[in-house]
This record gives structure tokens, sequence and C-alpha cells, in this order.
């Protein structure tokens, strides 16, 4: 049995998605939920599933390895990123190389970089006036949003949609993509 980890800030829509793709799976379980958010809808989520939850503070994150011990005692082979609003620091990328999964609300390399995050990338993709917006699932290294890139999906966009009307349509695209990658990834894992 593989062991994932996802890491989530916020509401953790993405990440319940997760947890119910590998909730019975033959191959695979999500063994820890982690945030530094401790009043993110997410908790609650993860707790509906039985799965263990880590509260941390973002010092301990930046200036300890104590999340590395966590990760290693759960025995944790793929890192997910759904909605996890900090920096994936460098001791932590060199402890899972390749094995770190992000997702981002746009079609990277456009509005992403630091501060381009929910819905601060659908604003600004209807003030640019973009025909089209999406999803980009790719690997984590040590720039925000810039790593191997693994799948892209785009949707139309109308002259009249708001930021929500784009939110909602790239939210659709990640709650049915992000689950599949992730279960294309934990199946090439050896
Ligand atoms: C998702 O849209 C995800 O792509 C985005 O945060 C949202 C979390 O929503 N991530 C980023 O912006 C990372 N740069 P959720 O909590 O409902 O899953």
């Amino acid at each position: 049995m593989k062991n994932i980890a996802v890491f989530a800030s916020g509401s953790g829509t993405n990440a319940e998605e997760i947890f119910k793709k590998f909730q019975n799976h033959s191959y695979a379980r999500v063994r820890l939920l982690l945030s530094n958010n401790p009043k993110a809808g997410v908790i609650t989520r993860a707790a509906n599933y039985n799965i263990q939850v880590c509260v941390f503070d973002k010092s301990i994150l930046f200036h300890t390895d104590d999340i590395i011990t966590t990760l290693k005692e759960a025995e944790i082979d793929l890192v997910v990123l759904a909605g996890f609003m900090l920096k994936i620091p460098e001791n932590i990328l060199k402890a899972y190389p390749n094995r770190i999964v992000n997702i981002h609300p746009a079609l990277l390399p456009k509005y992403g970089g630091k501060g381009m995050y929910g819905r601060h990338v659908h604003e600004a993709v209807v003030a640019a006036k973009e025909k089209q917006s999406g999803i980009s699932i790719h690997l984590c290294n040590e720039h925000y949003d810039e790593g191997k890139m693994i799948l892209q999906v785009s949707c139309d966009l109308s002259e009249n949609d708001s930021p929500e009307d784009v939110a909602a349509k790239v939210q659709k695209l990640e709650h049915k993509h992000y689950p599949e990658v992730v279960e294309e990834l934990v199946l090439k894992l050896d």
C-alpha cells in the first residue's frame, strides 16, 4: 500500500476529491492531512474520512525538520498540494524529489507566482479579458508554480464571465483531473 499526504490551507474541496478517490483504493490511501491553518475547512473534511490531521505553525515548516519526520513516520510516498498557500521549503523538496505535486488554477506560466492564488488568479484572468483559462498540474520545485508540467486542461471563457464564473469552470476541471493524475503518479511509484 502506498501512502499519500495532502497539504492544504483552505476549504479543501480538491483535497476531498482525493480523499474520495483513495477511500477504498486497492493500491494507495491518504494517510495524513497537513495544514498550516487551524481554521481551515479541510480539517473537518479530513476528519469525516478518518484521516489523521497534523496542524503546524509556519515557523515549524520553515525552520525545522519536524514535517519531514512526520512524513517519514507515516511512511509517506507521495505529497499532494491541494490549495496549500505556503512555499514548500528546500529540505522537504530534497526529502521527496519528484514526489510533490501541485495544482494551480490557471494555465501556467501565465497567472502564476507569488500572490497568484485562489480568487486573485481568476480576477487577473478576467481583467486581462482572456478567452481561456484552465488548470495546471505540475511537480514542485523551489520556485512557485514552476516545476515540470504533468497536465494542463483549458476551458473557454465568455466575455461576461465574472471571476466567480471562471472559478466555477476551473474548479470543475480540478475536481475531475486532479484525483486521476494523483492516481497515475502513485501507480508509477516503485
Ligand atoms: C484551488 O483552486 C487550487 O488550484 C488553488 O487553491 C484552490 C484551493 O481550493 N491553489 C493555488 O492557487 C496554488 N497556487 P480548495 O481548498 O477548494 O481545494
